[in-house]
Formats: structure tokens, C-alpha cells, sequence
């Protein structure tokens, strides 16, 4: 059985990605330090496929304890690196904890690539790298321009860091860049754990509907869009996942023409903001709300992907629809209420 090594494994598309390969026959491991994310989803991950993975509870700014995991598992096929911090307005407020956490880790997990040999490489990426794009849908060769934050010139420099090191050595990479991966897997049994307040929107509108948070905001809808409010596009967080896997098995049977290539993981439509709301009232029920406040600083006005190099070539197809992804968005929400009240009625209990 082929062993992957996934860092942030206890993080949101981590885990996801997690489930996807144990259901395709790939034995995991995990390097995750848990700063940002806790080891609630691999309970979840268990729960999915019967498979308890390993988590090494690693700083991989840490290099000597980042080499250890790896000298204790020397059999370690292929690497997918999803740790980093991915808050936008942080970055902003934070850069030199995002250039030195996200930048770091990269080379201290590239410096262990190089030490094993590690022939495959998976980097998660961004539409974050296209800024604000000239003219949409964008694919892989659109212009990457002037980075809009902090957070979005980590992953620029990160894919030229990958693509620099697969030119000077036998590992080949594919860079995902991911668009807006929303949703939960099916099951409810793992999800998104936002840390406090929500920055991003699906989230943000979920925990408005619960009664978490009293009225969501719309961040403008002065744009030159259909509606006037945002545009992006969202992609189910199961199709991100089962993108890693077939990304994988590309480059273990030698199919990459080059030693870097980049695929764009988006659903290929776009859609506003305010009509991601309508969406999930749509199959909540629910009526949210929000009101329109002004513009979020840093934000692209509009983004949507072609997907037609992913599709083709690495045979991937998206599954689920935006329906889907506010639905299973939903019963993520209360699924986490429920655990959250069952929790305080055992704190209750044992106090
Ligand atoms: C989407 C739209 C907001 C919250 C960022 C990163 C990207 C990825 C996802 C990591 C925007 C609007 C949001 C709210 C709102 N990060 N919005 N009210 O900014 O497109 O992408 O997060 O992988 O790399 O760049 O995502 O969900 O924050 O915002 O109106 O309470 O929703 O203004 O138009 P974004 P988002």
C-alpha cells in the first residue's frame, strides 16, 4: 500500500483530502501541529472509513522534528502539503507571521523531500495568485499578478519555490489552485472548524442561520457584476479532495508532461454573493439575515475558473452542485450544534 504524507491533515481540506485516499487504497500520515485545527476531524475520519490515521503533532518550522517523522516513516510515496495559514485580512494585519509560517514550513519540508527522495509532490494553491484577472474565466496560464495580500504572495512564492526545486532534483509536483472549496463531506461527520469570528462566506452564512452570529455582512454591492455584490466560484470541498488523489496518481504513473504542473479546481461557474445566499435559503429554508455594508478591502471583484485542463486531463469531474454544497454546508452547522450541546450537557453533568 502506497504511504502519503499529508501535512495539515487535521485541517479543513486536509481532511477531507485525508478520507478521499484512505477510500482509494493509500495509507496516510499526517504532520499537523494543530495552531489552527484540532484533532475533532480525525475522530471524523475514523468514523468515515473505519481507519485510524496517524497525526505527528509537528511544527514544521521545526526541521529536526520535522526529519524525525520522516526517518521514522523512510517509505513515504508522495507529499501533500496543505499546512499554512489561509486568513486574507491577517495576512494583511500579520505578514511576517504568514511569510515565516507559510514560507518555513515549505522549505523545511522541501529540505526532507530532497533528504527521502520523495518522488511526488502536491502543492495547494490559490486563485488567490491571478490578483484581481483581466478577463474570466482565468486558466492556468492567465496572468499571475500582483499578489492582493500577504496570504496570496505565500502561495505565489511557494509554486515558483516547488517549481524551482523539481527543476533541480527527480520530484515532480502538481500546484492545485484551489478556488472557493466550500461544503462538508456528506456525512456531516467532518467539516469546516472556523477559529472565532468567520472570515469567509459560506461559514459566515451558516453560522448567521444557527444564530451563532445575530446578521451576516454583504460586502458590497457597488461591484460592476450582475447583481452588483461579488463574484466567485465555489467548489465542493469532496471535489477539491478527490482532485489530490487523481493529482497523485498522475505523477506515480508518469503521466505530468512536465516536472510542475498547475490545474485550476474550480466548478468552472461563477456565482455572487448574493446569490450564494439565495442558494442556501434555497435548501435551508431559511431566510438570513444580512444586510449590505461596504467593501471588504482586498477583495477581487470577480474570479470564476476554466477547468477544462483538470477535467481532461486528469479525468476529474465535479460532482456536486452549488445546491449541494450549501446543503451539506448546513448539516455541518448542525451537526456541530448538536455536538456542542451534547458536550455542555456533559460539562453540565460532570460539574
Ligand atoms: C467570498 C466573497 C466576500 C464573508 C479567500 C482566499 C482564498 C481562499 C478562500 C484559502 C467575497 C464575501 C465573505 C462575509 C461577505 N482561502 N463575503 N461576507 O476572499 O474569495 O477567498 O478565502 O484557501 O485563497 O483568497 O473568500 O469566502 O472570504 O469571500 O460578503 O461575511 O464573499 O466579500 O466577495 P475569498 P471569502
Amino acid at each position: 500500500m502506497k504511504k502519503i504524507l499529508v501535512t495539515g491533515g487535521c485541517g479543513y481540506i486536509g481532511a477531507h483530502t485525508v478520507v478521499d485516499l484512505l477510500e482509494n487504497g493509500y495509507e496516510v500520515i499526517s504532520i499537523d501541529d494543530n495552531s489552527r485545527s484540532s484533532t475533532y476531524l480525525l475522530d471524523g475520519i475514523e468514523k468515515i472509513t473505519g481507519k485510524k490515521v496517524k497525526n505527528y503533532k509537528v511544527d514544521l518550522k521545526n526541521f529536526d522534528e520535522t526529519l524525525a517523522v520522516f526517518q521514522e516513516n523512510n517509505d513515504i510515496t508522495g507529499i501533500i502539503h496543505f499546512a499554512a495559514y489561509k486568513a486574507v485580512g491577517e495576512s494583511v494585519k500579520e505578514p511576517l507571521l504568514y511569510y515565516e509560517n507559510n514560507l518555513f514550513s515549505l522549505v523545511n519540508i522541501l529540505k526532507c523531500v530532497k533528504e527521502f527522495n520523495i518522488p511526488h509532490f502536491v502543492f495547494s494553491s490559490s486563485c488567490t495568485v491571478y490578483g484581481n484577472p483581466d478577463s474570466i474565466p482565468v486558466t492556468e496560464s492567465s496572468p499571475v499578478k500582483k499578489a492582493e495580500s500577504p496570504y496570496g504572495a505565500t502561495k505565489q512564492m511557494g509554486e515558483v519555490m516547488v517549481e524551482d526545486y523539481t527543476k533541480v532534483s527527480g520530484c515532480n509536483a502538481i500546484l492545485l489552485r484551489y478556488f472557493n472549496p466550500v461544503g462538508a463531506h456528506p456525512s456531516s461527520l467532518i467539516g469546516e472548524l472556523p477559529i472565532g469570528k468567520p472570515q469567509n462566506l459560506v461559514p459566515a452564512i451558516t453560522q448567521c442561520a444557527i444564530g451563532k452570529i445575530k446578521q451576516m455582512m454583504v460586502y458590497g454591492d457597488d461591484y460592476p457584476t450582475r447583481d452588483g455584490s461579488c463574484v466567485r466560484d465555489y467548489i465542493h470541498v469532496c471535489d477539491i479532495a478527490h482532485a489530490h488523489t487523481l493529482a497523485l496518481e498522475f505523477l506515480i504513473s508518469k503521466k505530468n508532461q512536465s516536472a510542475c504542473e498547475i490545474f485550476n479546481l474550480g466548478s468552472g461557474n461563477g456565482i455572487t454573493v448574493l446569490e450564494a445566499i439565495k442558494a442556501f435559503e434555497k435548501v435551508s429554508g431559511v431566510a438570513l439575515n444580512y444586510k449590505i455594508g461596504p467593501r471588504r478591502p482586498g477583495d477581487v471583484i470577480a474570479i470564476y475558473a476554466n477547468n477544462d485542463f483538470a477535467r481532461s486531463t486528469l479525468n476529474w469531474d465535479v460532482q456536486y452542485s452549488l445546491e449541494d454544497m450549501m446543503q451539506t454546508a448546513w448539516n455541518w452547522e448542525i451537526k456541530i450544534k448538536k455536538d456542542e450541546q451534547l458536550m455542555n450537557t456533559q460539562n453540565h453533568v460532570l460539574n
